[in-house]
C-alpha cells in the first residue's frame, strides 16, 4: 500500500485535483489496496471548504467529481502518515520541508510533476488568479502525473 498526499498552498485548486484524479483512478481501477490518496494545503486559509469552484469545474468537465473534498493544513504528522508527498511548487516544497524532522521525511518530498519530468523541479502553476485555459492546463498536468503514478504501482 502506498500513501500518497499531495500539496499545494490553500488545497482547493491543485491538490484537490491530484487526490481526486488519484481516487477517481482507484475507482475505476480497483487499486483500493495499492493505493491512499489524500491532499492538503501549507496554508490554513480555506481549511473545511470545498475545492474552488472553478476547480469542480473545470474537473467535472473532465469527468472527475471533486466535489465533496474538503480543505485541511498540512501538518508535520503527514510525513509519518505518508510515504510520498507531492508539492506543486517551489513555495511549497520549502513551506513543506520546514517542518521535516529528519532525513527520511524530506526523502519523502519531491515536485509532483518530476514524475513526468524528473530532477526538473518543474511547477504545476497556480490558477487562482488566473483564467479557464488555466485551470484546464493544471488539470492536463496533474492527470498525467497521476496516470504515471498509477503506471508505476505494483
Ligand atoms: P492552490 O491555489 O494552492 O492550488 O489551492 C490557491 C488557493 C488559494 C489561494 C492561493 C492559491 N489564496 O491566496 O487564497
Amino acid at each position: 500500500m502506498q500513501k500518497i498526499l499531495f500539496v499545494c498552498l490553500g488545497n482547493i485548486c491543485r491538490s484537490p485535483l491530484g487526490e481526486g484524479i488519484m481516487l477517481h483512478f482507484i475507482k475505476e481501477n480497483n487499486l483500493q489496496n495499492l493505493v491512499h490518496a489524500d491532499s492538503a494545503g501549507t496554508a490554513n486559509y480555506h481549511v473545511n471548504e470545498a475545492p474552488d469552484h472553478r476547480t469542480i469545474a473545470n474537473a467535472k468537465k473532465n469527468g472527475v467529481d471533486i466535489s465533496a473534498l474538503r480543505a485541511r493544513q498540512f501538518t508535520s504528522a503527514d510525513f509519518d502518515n505518508f510515504d510520498k508527498i507531492y508539492v506543486m511548487d517551489k513555495s511549497n516544497y520549502e513551506n513543506v520541508l520546514s517542518l521535516a524532522k529528519n532525513t527520511s521525511h524530506k526523502n519523502k518530498v519531491d515536485f509532483l510533476l518530476n514524475v513526468l519530468h524528473p530532477q526538473q523541479n518543474q511547477h504545476v502553476p497556480d490558477p487562482y488568479y488566473g483564467t479557464e485555459t488555466d485551470f484546464e492546463l493544471v488539470f492536463q498536468l496533474v492527470y498525467k502525473a497521476c496516470q504515471k503514478i498509477v503506471e508505476g504501482l505494483d
